[in-house]
C-alpha cells in the first residue's frame, strides 16, 4: 500500500485533549500513513491583513507542513456550537495565497473528525468546519462521518479506543477514505484555481 504523509491538526490547545487523543489513535491504527502532528495553532498570531507580507514565521511553517503533506486530518472540538477560534484563525491564514502559490489547503485531501464529552459529538462544529473547507476548495472526505459523543467515556486509561470498538472501526474507515482520496492517480474534481 502507498505510504502517505498526513498532517494531523487538532483544534484543541489543551494537554488532555480528547481530539488530540483521537489523532494519536489514528496514527496507531494505520501504519502505512506517516503522521506529522501539528501543535502550533496556539502560537499563530491573530490573522491580520496588515501582517501578511512577509508572513509570520509560524504561518510559513504551517503552510509548508500542509504543502508537504499528501493529506490533512483535522480533529475539531465543538465550542459554542462551532469550531474553536484558534482553529478558525489557522484556517484563515491557510486560506490566503503565499507568493505565486495558491492557498495551501486548496485541492488538498482533508478528513474531518471530532470528539466531545457531550451527546452530539461535534456535529455542529463539523458542519461549520466543512463549510469553511468548502470555501477554501479543499477536497473533503464526505463519507463516513466520524462523530465521537461522550468521548471521555470511550477512551481507555491507556488513552486508546478499545480494540475492535465501533469507534475504532469507524475511525479506520475514515482513514481509508482519506488515503483513497489522496492516493496518486485518484480522481479529484479540480475546480477554481484561487480562493480569496
Ligand atoms: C465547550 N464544550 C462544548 N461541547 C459541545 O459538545 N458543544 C458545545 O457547544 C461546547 N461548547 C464549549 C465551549 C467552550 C468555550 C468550551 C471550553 C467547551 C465542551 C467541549 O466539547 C469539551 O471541553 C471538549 O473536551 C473539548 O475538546 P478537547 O479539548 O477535549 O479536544
Amino acid at each position: 500500500m502507498t505510504r502517505l504523509d498526513v498532517l494531523a491538526l487538532s483544534g484543541s490547545l489543551r494537554r488532555g485533549s480528547l481530539n488530540t487523543a483521537l489523532l494519536r489513535e489514528a496514527e496507531r491504527l494505520v501504519p502505512h500513513l506517516r503522521f506529522d502532528h501539528y501543535d502550533g495553532l496556539g502560537a499563530l498570531p491573530h490573522f491580520n491583513e496588515d501582517q501578511e507580507h512577509p508572513a509570520p514565521l509560524a504561518v510559513t511553517d504551517l503552510r509548508r507542513r500542509v504543502r508537504d503533506a499528501d493529506a490533512v486530518l483535522i480533529a475539531t472540538p465543538e465550542y459554542n456550537a462551532s469550531i474553536p477560534g484558534a482553529l478558525k484563525n489557522g484556517l484563515d491564514w491557510l486560506s490566503r495565497p503565499a507568493g505565486d502559490d495558491g492557498p495551501a489547503l486548496a485541492l488538498k485531501p482533508v478528513a474531518v473528525v471530532g470528539a466531545s464529552p457531550g451527546p452530539f459529538g461535534t456535529v455542529r462544529a463539523q458542519l461549520a468546519l466543512r463549510q469553511v473547507l468548502h470555501k477554501m476548495n479543499a477536497h473533503v472526505v464526505q463519507q463516513p462521518e466520524f462523530l465521537l459523543f461522550q468521548a471521555h467515556q470511550q477512551f481507555g486509561e491507556d488513552g486508546r479506543l478499545p480494540d475492535g470498538s465501533p469507534a475504532q472501526r469507524l475511525l479506520s474507515d475514515v482513514l481509508d477514505a482519506l488515503a483513497r482520496l489522496a492516493a496518486p492517480g485518484a480522481r479529484r474534481h479540480e475546480t477554481a484555481a484561487a480562493v480569496r
